[in-house]
């Protein structure tokens, strides 16, 4: 029996099958911004696997503050929590989800989209502060979608997935990606490839699917926004720290966009105080991933990874 630290609650059901092969203890609620450093430490102790979250800091400091650790199962797609050198420099096994959470994200975008291209917000205001008087032509007219173009940075799986949606929008999907895209996916998702500039001037709809590394941190700051239309809109369910924050408040101050939809911060769970009062943004609290269904297929495929790696056999779900 390996000793498992699991560093928060999942949802009921997510970790069916791990405690009856190993010993498994689950982390109390976090209390105010989360785990910090040290108490990932106390919390792991000398646990051999861990389960993590994307608000969990797995630094150099915590790995080296766990010698005897050999498994990461990260609860979730993104890794950019987790210091992946310094894992591989204390041999550690690094697992993560990818594909159960494609389509909790994509629905998650639409609904942002939705959200402020109709300013539903806005609209759930109205009604219960009590204007709604009568039925007017001009109240809370919003962006209609059928034949606008949607622009995907970063067409992975959640891009496509976002994309396929938009074909039944009757919106034109454009995308650029870094690194060229799997031509299945660009063929299933009805995308065409365009370059970043294309995507950022032709676009209604901006909608962000990259990780977050060194080569997208702040691509989305004011040089890039003021490319932009000015009636466009910015969706961003990916990483917080694509968009410089700061520029994205000038941006919809200044005008050089008209709304956007966030789901992620660049200092989460900090949201920059200047986008609390746009009433075309619409906020969230990094929420894409949770439907009840995605929250357990994530924490089964954890156990797949940690049963397996005890097991002594090939560990699917690795990152590294
Ligand atoms: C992920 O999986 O990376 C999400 O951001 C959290 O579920």
């Amino acid at each position: 029996m390996a000793q498992i630290v699991v560093t928060r609650p999942l949802v009921d059901g997510a970790l069916e099958g791990l405690a009856s092969h190993h010993d498994v203890t689950v982390g109390s609620p976090p209390s105010g911004d989360g785990l910090s450093e040290q108490s990932l430490i106390d919390r792991i102790g000398d646990a051999r696997a861990i389960i993590t979250t994307v608000a969990d800091p797995i630094t150099a400091d915590v790995v080296a503050g766990c010698p005897g650790l050999e498994v990461i199962a990260q609860y979730g797609v993104g890794l950019d929590n987790v210091d992946l050198n310094a894992a591989a420099e204390a041999d550690i096994t690094v697992t993560h989800t990818p594909g159960v959470l494609t389509d909790a994200t994509a629905d998650f975008t639409w609904a942002l989209l939705l959200a402020v291209g109709r300013r539903v917000l806005e609209a759930d205001a109205f009604v219960r502060e009590g204007h709604f008087e009568r039925w007017e032509t001009r109240t809370i007219l919003g962006m209609e979608l059928a034949g606008k173009t949607l622009g995907i940075i970063g067409l992975g799986r959640i891009g496509a997935a976002v994309a396929r949606r938009a074909l039944g929008f009757g919106m034109d999907v454009i995308f650029y990606n870094r690194s060229p895209a799997n031509p299945t996916v660009i063929r299933e998702s009805g995308a065409t490839p365009a370059s970043l500039e294309t995507v950022l001037t032709s676009s209604d709809v901006v909608s962000l699917h990259c990780p977050h590394n060194e080569d997208s941190h702040h691509l989305l700051d004011l040089e890039a926004l003021n490319m932009m239309r000015p009636e466009a809109l910015l969706i961003n369910t990916a990483r917080g720290p694509v968009i410089k924050e700061a520029d994205l408040v000038e941006a919809l101050d200044a005008g050089m966009i008209a709304g956007a939809g966030l789901d992620v911060f660049e200092e989460e769970p900090d949201v920059h105080p200047g986008l609390m009062n746009h009433d075309r943004v619409v906020l969230a609290p990094h929420l894409a991933s949770a439907t009840v269904e995605a929250r357990i297929r994530m924490g089964q495929m954890c156990v797949e990874s940690l049963l397996a790696y005890f097991d002594g056999e090939d560990v699917p779900h690795r990152a590294r």
